[in-house]
């Protein structure tokens, strides 16, 4: 999928780089969440990438989502990319890649070392060859996008050692590690390893991505950012506004059965929740 500013995501995230902001990825699986992400965007003139995981493309497919995002940001002139979030083998990866996504993410933390620079790097092969961008991820992150009511488990910050020699032989673009953020929201806010993040951005060079953007307190948001991130994650924050406003309004109308009078509830709640979180990625308008 071909940007129709002039600007790549590539250029996006450079330019994020060298003026201390973070591009969010938001994740979706259902249109009225999409249609808020997009209008969050246009209304705040920001650039973005909208996310699928596994769990959504199996509910939405890879080529569905691409063609939904490349119609709608035409369409609403918006510079709003699409990334393949946690692909977990190369069949979807190539899929998504040929679908159009604008880049992909290969998560194989849960596999030895070597086992995942292999495959990773097939994944850079395939995805270069058509200026896909690559993700990749070392130290398994824990927790799952969803509410807990009991704390996080204990994160296993990734080793330098380890993300300098994954990155340097696969030649990703943008790197996933742990520095302490969970995916979900728990009990306790997450405790984050700025100096790692810091020291990741300038021994490997590669965009540095928060995962498990929900439940990060605001202020350590901001000091990740200063120090380095250049993609934050969101999902959990979304998923939690989206129930919440439906659940409101299927209570207060109890008799309303039309879909397209129930979901801009959704849609509405979505805009406001990621508006919210691109002013606290520090985007200001002027940026681009
Ligand atoms: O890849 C997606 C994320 O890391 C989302 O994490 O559900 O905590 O926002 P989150
Ligand atoms: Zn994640």
């Amino acid at each position: 999928m071909m940007s129709l500013k002039e600007f790549m995501l590539k250029d996006h995230l450079n330019k994020a780089r060298e003026r201390a902001f973070a591009l969010g990825q938001f994740n979706f699986s259902t249109l009225e969440q999409l249609q808020g992400i997009m209008l969050a965007s246009k209304e705040l003139s920001a650039p973005l990438i909208c996310g699928t995981s596994s769990g959504e493309v199996d509910f939405l497919g890879v080529a569905e989502a691409a063609s939904l995002v490349s119609i709608m940001r035409e369409k609403m002139n918006v510079p709003v990319f699409l990334n393949l979030d946690h692909g977990r083998d190369l069949e979807t990866i190539k899929k998504a890649i040929e679908c159009g996504y604008d880049a992909v993410h290969f998560d194989g933390s849960h596999l030895p070392m070597e086992e995942n620079i292999e495959i990773t790097k097939k994944v850079v092969l395939e995805a270069h060859k058509k200026g896909v961008l690559v993700e990749g991820e070392v130290g398994k992150m824990k927790g799952e996008s969803t509410l807990h009511d009991t704390p996080a488990e204990k994160p296993t910050l990734t080793s330098m050692e380890k993300i300098v020699k994954f990155t340097k032989e696969t030649e990703v673009d943008s790197i996933a590690l742990d520095v302490g953020s969970v995916h979900g929201i728990y009990a306790d806010a997450p405790v984050i390893d700025f100096d790692r993040i810091e020291k990741a951005k300038n021994e490997t060079g590669c965009f540095i991505v928060l995962h498990g953007g929900s439940g990060v307190e605001e202020k350590d948001m901001r000091e990740g950012i200063k120090r380095g991130v250049v993609k934050v994650n969101v999902n959990t924050e979304l998923r939690a506004v989206w129930r919440d406003a439906l659940y409101r309004e299927m209570t207060e109308n109890k008799k309303e059965i039309v879909p397209y009078k129930i979901l801009p509830a959704a849609r509405e709640a979505t805009r406001e929740k990621v508006k919210k979180m691109i002013k606290l990625f520090s985007y200001e308008k002027g940026n681009i």
